[in-house]
């Protein structure tokens, strides 16, 4: 699948996104390399810090259906913001667990584009072989 693909698969998820807080909406796609979609959409709550960001949403989703780090190829991330919307620090850090470090992340606005990876955005990420040793 092309990027510009899974880039406009983000953002029908984006339509989805549930923010009458932020007015701020984000959308994902996860890519597996079965070609399967994964979308999500930014979920949020009167409890703020029960919001769920788009990409969570979205990889959640995938290994909800069984995939796991290996399956994902990469993963779109849009907002309709003025900016690309880089993932969070708290999704950086889930990402890291669960999808490979160098798959591309694409990142948009609508206006301006970037391809990121997890390995740029979360250099040293603590992870699993800090837990378990
Ligand atoms: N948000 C995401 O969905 N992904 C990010 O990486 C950054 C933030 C959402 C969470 C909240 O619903 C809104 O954007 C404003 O923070």
């Amino acid at each position: 699948m092309k990027q510009d693909e899974l880039v406009s698969i983000a953002f029908e998820a984006m339509k989805n996104a549930y923010a009458p807080y932020s007015g701020y909406h984000v959308g994902a796609a996860v890519l597996c390399r079965d070609g399967i979609v994964f979308q999500g959409a930014n979920i949020e709550n009167s409890s703020f810090g029960a919001t769920n960001c788009a990409e969570r949403s979205a990889i959640f989703a995938a290994y909800s259906n069984g995939k796991r780090k290996n399956d994902i190829e990469a993963v779109a991330i849009v907002s309709d913001g003025d900016r690309v919307c880089a993932p969070c620090g708290i999704c950086r850090q889930v990402l890291s667990e669960l999808i490979p470090m160098d798959a591309p992340l694409y990142l948009s606005n609508g206006k301006e584009s970037l391809t990121m990876t997890l390995g740029k955005l979360l250099p040293m990420a603590f992870g699993m072989e800090d837990v378990i040793r």
